[in-house]
């Protein structure tokens, strides 16, 4: 059986370690890989590689993706999706191990109706995905919010400011809750929760009865200020699968604080430092097995699922379940956060 392997979306620590395991396990049960290069853009104008054991050997610790990525979209034109399944045939590829967020995920589902045996391994630093507790770079992602809080901290401290840290999160603040709670923050805002500008500058201003004499407010790039009526973004263009570009809410949050309350505020974007560079031990394991399962499940026939995690345990679930509807932060868990504002 020739398997294509191919990685769509915005790139995530752990693709290679999927990539590597894949290949591992599934050459141990007799199956061959094709690489698709570019996500969804390499069935559209065909570019592919030999995935070999030699291939994959020595990415496990490395970021990115040895294959490339692109947002291309080919359900947007149906030219384009008929062109991907004519080239599944020509390129003599019986199933696709589609490695991606919602929107890959969303076209391998849809591909699977048309006849292409497709499997999804669920990546995103964001962790929206149904169906699965946890995905793959969002551990890594959380590292580096905590790391970055961390060291705003100290900063923040010295001058008694207000830091305002924006965090990716597009439409959950997975991000934002878990990074925030763990480095500290005084404040989270998360794109599920539209706040209130004054409620946030009475919570720093809380800061003296707390004994405090600095704020670190970490925003999600999704958190919309209600004054706003939706997110800040930096244009109005779309991306192929109808995404605007987010982007904005640190250095409007922060001009709003500084006005409001006058005391001394600065801004910091982590953006893409987020997404970059090797996983954490979590997020190689977590790849690792949902690699291994991807493997197996071809093996067994398993196709138009997705591997999960579930407790600790690998599983299985549709790709309609998993890409019908996105995860957002559960409330209990922002509840435990609120504990801590002001
Ligand atoms: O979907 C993951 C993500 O990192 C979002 O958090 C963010 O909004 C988006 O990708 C950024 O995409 P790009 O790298 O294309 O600007």
């Amino acid at each position: 059986m020739n398997v294509g392997v191919l990685t769509g979306g915005g790139d995530c620590p752990g693709l290679n370690a999927v990539i590597r395991a894949v290949v591992k396990r599934g050459m141990q049960l007799g199956l061959e890989f094709t690489g698709i290069r570019d996500g969804w853009k390499g069935l559209v104008e065909p570019s592919t590689t030999k995935l070999t054991n030699e291939a994959v050997s020595g990415i496990l610790p490395v970021g990115g993706t040895i294959l490339g990525t692109s947002r291309t979209n080919p359900l947007k034109n149906p030219k384009d999706t008929e062109t991907v399944i004519n080239n599944v045939k020509a390129l003599g590829l019986d199933a696709i191990v589609c490695i991606g967020g919602d929107d890959t995920l969303g076209v391998a589902a849809k591909l699977f109706e048309r006849g292409i045996k497709t499997i999804g391994v669920p990546k995103t630093i964001d962790n929206d995905l149904s169906g699965t507790d946890f995905t793959f770079g969002f551990d890594t992602a959380v590292s580096i919010v905590t790391w970055a809080l961390d060291r705003l901290h100290s900063t923040t401290e010295s001058h008694q400011r207000v830091m305002v840290v924006e965090v990716m999160g597009r439409h959950a603040g997975w991000i934002a809750v878990y990074g925030g709670i763990a480095g500290g923050a005084d404040v989270i805002l998360i794109p599920e929760k539209p706040f209130d500008v004054d409620e946030v500058c009475a919570h720093v201003l809380n800061r003296k009865k707390r004994g405090k004499k600095f704020s670190l407010v970490v925003a999600a790039e999704g958190a919309s200020p209600k004054e706003a009526h939706g997110a800040i973004t930096k244009d109005k263009e779309l991306d192929a699968f109808g995404h605007v570009k987010l982007g904005g809410i640190g250095e409007f949050l922060a001009g709003e604080i500084e006005k409001r309350t006058k005391l001394e505020t600065r801004h910091v974007v982590l953006g893409h430092l987020q997404r970059g560079g090797t996983p954490t031990a979590y997020d190689r394991i977590l790849a690792t097995r949902f690699g291994v399962k991807a493997a197996e499940m071809i093996s067994e026939g398993r196709f138009g699922r997705m591997v999960a995690l579930q407790g600790n345990r690998i599983v299985d679930v549709g790709l309609d379940e998993a890409t019908s509807k996105l995860k957002t932060v559960d409330m209990e868990m922002y509840r435990t956060a609120e504990i801590f504002f002001g």
